[in-house]
């Protein structure tokens, strides 16, 4: 008896070994170079213990290959994924060769029937559908809108600094959470510029939307959950999906959405609104154009609001904390401001034409680049060089990384990388150049380029106007001092928060 449960037993542990295993030549019999894969992580050793952010267990496979290849075959789990190590073929993936790497990998892991906002976001949709829905949204984030609210930016900006004089009245001695702070900042800026709504960001008693925009990015591990499993079993992704807005969040917003759009109808009707060129105004041409329900609508148009949140807030607050860390450059940053601003405010055409601002968002991008890596897929089969190795094949279906981090903290790109030094992007179409060769692409690059560049880029710029000129930034001391990233947040942030000390100047 005992003989046979021990028989049982083994043989199971054998089968799983295989089935975890089966798979670790992909690479090999592809004569694509790479690190030995290891069960059941693959590639990536923190996988599960989640001691440090999986970028750096990729940065360790990169510095180990860069010299000698293009590309090198790597296992997420028991999943193969080509990791890009030539910032050359990055760019190629994004640009040359769009038309093999089309999709980006998220879309494996949604559909809509789970998840009816997040899988219509342009970010996640494919083929066809993709390109319909780009086309649909991005005339509604043309510079001239962006500058129809720049308005509401400012009032905004006011709310702000005035919550920044209350902290110091209140002396907060454990300094102020800047990615808080940003968060509400740009709640507030998003909210009111699409919707044209107040989420009380700023006040004692916020109104219910900051809490659904809060619930919205306070689930990781059940992402994480999610990701391990299915880099273990990727068939698992055909079964569940995943699910980004939770139920009652999209509920709320689907509210919300129904009675801006009716109160905006109201006042044209009755004459209180004269026509206004913004976001709001775009969503309900399109509702018209495309003969849209609010569902639909507000589908098409929460991207506005979701993928501006996070992204945005999390440039602004690791730019306090760099300024703060840089008085020197903050200072010539106050300077550059003060020779612009009339009655409180830089207008909108100098807000975009001030060298020195630009050069510290761009810079801090590069430091803490919200999306630190991106992940296609192949969906065109494609020989491709590997320089010192052999010519190789990508399969459709297969995940590819660009691992952007690595190639923007690469001392051989950029000198010093891990220090912040905005004189890198002072000459002129700087951050084009270096998007040019593959090793700065923050917001992505080519035909599905970020859509909301332009419009984050003015809200943080506007955002360091208002408290650049009028508090001078400290860093708190419970602040660490190097740029490790939170093992575990998706967007990237400083591990253990950015605390700031704020002094009205
Ligand atoms: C500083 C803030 C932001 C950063 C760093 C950022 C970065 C990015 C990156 C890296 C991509 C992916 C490109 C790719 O892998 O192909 C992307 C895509 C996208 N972003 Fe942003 N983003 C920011 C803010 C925003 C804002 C404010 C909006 C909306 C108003 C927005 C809307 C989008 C959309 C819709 C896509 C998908 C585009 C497509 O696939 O066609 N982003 N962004
Ligand atoms: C490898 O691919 C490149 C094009 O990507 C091609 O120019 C070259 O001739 C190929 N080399 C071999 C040995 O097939
Ligand atoms: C990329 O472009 C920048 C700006 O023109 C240049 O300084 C840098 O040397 C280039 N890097 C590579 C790897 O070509």
């Amino acid at each position: 008896m005992i003989l046979i449960t021990l028989a049982l037993g083994l043989a199971t542990v054998g089968l799983l070994y295989l089935l975890m295993s089966w798979n670790f030549n992909y690479w090999r019999k592809r004569r694509v170079p790479g690190p030995k894969p290891r069960i059941p992580t693959g590639n990536y050793p923190n996988m599960y213990n989640l001691k440090r952010n999986a970028i750096y267990d990729l940065n360790d496979i990169y510095v180990k290959y860069k010299n000698k290849y293009d590309a090198v075959g790597i296992f997420g789990g028991r999943v193969p994924q080509l990791l890009v190590v030539n910032p050359e073929l990055a760019r190629r993936v994004f640009v040359a060769d769009f038309k093999s790497f089309h999709d980006n990998d998220i879309a494996k892991m949604i559909d809509e029937k789970t998840d009816f906002i997040f899988a219509n976001n342009p970010f996640s949709l494919t083929g066809e559908k993709w390109k319909q829905r780009r086309a649909d949204v991005t005339p509604g984030l043309t510079m001239s809108r962006i500058k129809t609210v720049y308005p509401v930016t400012n009032k905004v900006c006011q709310k702000l600094s005035e919550w920044v004089y209350k902290q110091i009245r209140l002396g907060a001695t454990e300094g102020i959470n800047a990615k808080d702070m940003s968060l509400c900042f740009t709640s507030e800026m998003v909210t009111d510029c699409v919707l044209g709504l107040s989420a009380e960001s700023f006040s004692d008693n916020p109104t219910p939307i900051m809490g659904h925009i809060k619930d919205l990015f306070n689930q990781p591990w059940t992402f994480l959950l999610y990701f391990l499993a299915v880099s273990t079993f990727p068939s698992l992704s055909r079964l569940i999906k995943l699910r980004f807005v939770p139920p009652k969040v999209e509920h709320f917003f689907v509210g919300l959405m129904e009675n801006a759009v009716q109160t905006r109808r109201a006042q044209l009707a009755s004459g209180t609104q004269f026509e206004r060129t913004d976001f709001l105004d775009y969503i309900l041409q399109l509702a018209e154009k495309r003969n849209l329900d609010t569902r639909q609508l507000l589908a098409h148009t929460m991207t506005f609001l979701l993928d501006g949140f996070e992204t945005t807030a999390s440039v602004l607050a690791h730019m306090l904390l760099l300024l703060g860390r840089n008085p020197q450059e903050q200072q010539r940053l106050r300077e550059e401001i003060q020779a612009h601003v009339k009655d409180g405010i830089v207008s909108f055409e100098k807000l975009n034409d001030l060298p020195f601002l630009d050069a510290c968002v761009q810079e801090t991008i590069r430091i803490f680049p919200p999306a630190f890596m991106s992940v296609k897929i192949c969906t065109e089969a494609i020989e491709l060089p590997n320089k010192d190795g052999p010519n190789f094949t990508v399969d459709v279906g297969t995940s590819v990384v660009i691992p952007h981090y690595c190639f923007m903290l690469d001392e051989d790109y950029f000198h010093q990388p891990q220090s912040f030094q905005p004189d890198r992007f002072m000459e002129p179409d700087a951050a084009k150049k270096f998007r040019e060769n593959g090793t700065f692409m923050g917001f992505g690059e080519g035909p599905r380029i970020c859509i909301g560049m332009r419009f984050a880029t003015a809200q943080i710029k506007a955002a360091a106007v208002e408290l650049i000129s009028k508090f001078k930034i400290k860093v708190n001391p419970k602040t660490r001092n190097d740029n490790l990233y939170d093992p575990v947040s998706f967007i990237t942030s400083l591990q253990g928060g950015i605390w700031l000390d704020l002094e009205a100047l």
